[in-house]
């Protein structure tokens, strides 16, 4: 469904956006594998190209512009273009103490480093991107962004208001530049995830009562369980990455295997 096609996915090392990079490029697609540790980045370009596709490794922080920048440059010289963009990575906690996941913070005592931070990495990278990839997007009258959202930004879940604030504000961009950038054939959707991943296994080691709060919580999902990245979550992504999905933008598609009355 993606042959031919050049993506660009953040956050590519671990988790969702692994799953989304080895998907795509089973696909045809192909992607840069961006995130900021090189061993990850090597292991899923490795991975790609052993099953003979192909991939560009990119190392990068994205709460720093210009490495943004010099992502999208990369991949132009990679592959020629951008024709998908995934922008799927994260950060959490303050740029003095990046943690893995999102720290418990109640609204009244956030921090500015805790507030600017997540929005950086999170809102301000997406935003700082889709501005990289749109003229090649616009040139060649063709383009789909996924962002990555959160059913917690939806359901207001609380003590982590940076993130959600933060999500939410992604999907009102996505909307937005949805709207406005239809004329050229660019689409863009947000997913909002309920997939195993790296941050569901760093909550779970949090401490005993968080597993068991995961362990109660997997038990009342309607289908039982968390979604693969892979088998579970990159059809969709790869739907929304191809050209089928043409007339389909500004959407928030809930990929949660219907627990979607949580948020
Ligand atoms: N899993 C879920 O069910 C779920 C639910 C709701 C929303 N989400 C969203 O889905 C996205 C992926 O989450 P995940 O669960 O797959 O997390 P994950 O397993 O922790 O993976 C996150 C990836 O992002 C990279 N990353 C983090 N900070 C970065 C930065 N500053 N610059 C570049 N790369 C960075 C990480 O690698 P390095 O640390 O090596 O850079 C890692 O490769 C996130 O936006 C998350 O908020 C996930």
């Amino acid at each position: 469904m993606l042959d031919g096609r050049a993506a660009i996915i953040t956050g590519a090392g671990r988790g969702i956006g692994r799953g989304f990079a080895i998907a795509m490029a089973r696909e045809g697609a192909s992607v840069v594998v961006a995130s900021r540790t090189p061993s990850t980045v090597e292991e899923v370009t490795g991975v790609i190209r052993g099953e003979g596709g192909r991939a560009s490794p990119f190392v990068c922080d994205v709460g720093e512009r210009d490495q943004l920048k010099a992502l999208a440059d990369a991949a132009v010289k990679a592959f020629g273009t951008v024709d998908i963009l995934v922008n799927n990575a994260q950060g959490f906690g303050t740029p003095d103490n990046p943690v893995g996941t999102m720290p418990h913070s109640p609204v009244e005592t956030i921090t500015f480093e805790e507030m600017e931070y997540t929005h950086r990495t999170g809102f301000y990278a997406t935003l700082w991107l889709m501005q990289y990839c749109f003229p090649h997007m616009k040139a060649q009258g063709r383009g789909r962004i996924i962002n990555i959202g959160s059913r917690s930004g939806q359901r207001g879940n609380e003590f982590v208001a940076c993130y959600n604030s933060n999500k939410e504000a992604i999907r009102g961009l996505s909307r937005t530049a949805a709207r406005e950038w239809a004329r050229y054939g660019i689409t863009v959707n947000v997913i909002n995830p309920l997939l195993e991943s790296n941050s569901l296994e760093t909550l779970r080691h949090r401490s005993p009562e968080t597993a068991q709060r995961i362990a109660d919580r997997i038990a009342t999902l309607p289908m039982g369980r968390y979604g693969d990245p892979i088998e579970d979550g990159a059809p969709l992504a790869v739907f929304l990455a191809s050209d089928a999905s043409r007339y389909v933008s500004g959407q928030t598609i809930m990929l949660d295997g219907s627990d979607y009355t949580y948020a």
